[in-house]
């Protein structure tokens, strides 16, 4: 039987940092050995908001794939291609495009939340279109599982509703597809917020020691505890919340000496950028191996993109042949 298809994406934002790391990429892994899984860059997302600046795209492009291969994802086992590489995508989305009330789309959190952000300059027919490209992107593949964060729910609710207008007006063609949340969807940052770019309190995945060591120490902890001595609250902490993920055989002794008040900031910090800095050793290591030779990453983005295209080539067929323009 052939496995289930998994596809997800990440916009080529620049290097990926921590938050996506646990917040996704860990999340991705876990699916690499008992599905079939695609994993993109969607640079025509990234456009949508970012239209007025491309200079960075393409090498952006290069160095969200290095952090997927360095976070885990083996390039023998996952196909890795471009969005944009992927012209059929695009034909899917013109065919889906009249299925669409204009309603729905204004509706989507995601649209009106961030025109009132960012501006009325992200109030563009593309940004509008968000939703319906990233369906596209996803039954292109007749991918049945979509691993993402919680913030893209309401997009996955809208796939589906698109699919189901589809198959009313022409015949069964995609599976419905359904989102896997991830086992930590709110990576905080070092400032306690959601770790986000857009926040600037990112610890990134190609951090070296010092930036590391820095940021830890400027992390915000419990502000109750104060001294030394002073009891906290290790919940509301982000120091605590990254022991959990790099010492996780000492957060309960962590856990105590924060509360009862012999465990201070500093030593929790230095203890933390300590393991940190170990963790993610290893994930450099792999990622220096394609920062020294980028060409490695053009070849398995072209090999991918060739998997990918005739994956989608194929739904383009059976779409087309549903709406008797075949
Ligand atoms: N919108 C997603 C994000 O910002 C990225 C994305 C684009 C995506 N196309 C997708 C995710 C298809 C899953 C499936 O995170």
């Amino acid at each position: 039987m052939p496995k289930t298809r998994i596809l997800s994406g990440m916009r080529p934002t620049g290097k990926l940092h921590l938050g996506h790391l646990f917040g996704a990429i860990a999340n991705w892994v876990e699916l690499q050995r008992d599905y079939e899984c695609f994993y993109m860059v969607a640079d025509w997302h990234a456009l949508t908001t970012a239209f007025m600046d491309t200079e960075d795209v393409k090498e952006n492009i290069r160095q969200v794939c290095m952090d997927y291969i360095a976070g885990g994802l083996d390039p023998e086992k996952c196909t890795f291609y471009v969005q944009s590489h992927v012209p059929e995508i695009a034909e899917l989305y013109q065919l889906m495009a009249p299925l669409v009330p204009v309603s729905w789309l204004e509706r989507t959190p995601s649209y009106k939340d961030q025109i009132e952000q960012l501006g009325q300059e992200l109030a563009n027919f593309g940004f509008l279109g968000y939703p319906v490209l990233m369906t596209c992107d996803i039954i292109a593949f007749k991918a049945e599982v979509v691993p993402v964060g919680q913030d893209q729910l309401p997009h996955l609710e809208l796939c589906r509703e698109i699919v189901r207008r589809f198959h009313h007006y022409y015949g069964q063609v995609f599976p419905e597809p359904h989102a896997k949340l991830t086992q930590f969807p709110n990576v905080p940052g070092i400032d306690g917020r959601k770790m986000s770019k857009s926040y600037n309190n990112s610890i990134l995945i190609s951090d070296d020691s010092a930036a590391i060591k820095k940021k830890v120490k400027m992390m915000i902890t419990d502000p109750q505890k104060i001294y030394k001595g002073d009891p906290g609250n290790p919940e509301v902490c982000t120091v605590y919340y990254f022991q959990n993920i790099y010492n996780p055989d000492k957060v309960s002794e962590i856990h105590k000496g924060c509360t009862s008040g012999e465990l201070g900031c500093v030593a929790d910090k230095n203890s933390l950028a300590e393991a940190m800095i170990k963790g993610l050793a290893p994930v450099q290591e792999k990622r220096k191996v394609y920062e020294e030779n980028p060409q490695l990453i053009d070849d398995i983005l072209a090999r991918g993109c060739e998997k990918a295209r005739k994956a989608a080539m194929e739904t383009l067929k059976d779409a087309k042949r549903a709406m008797k323009m075949l």
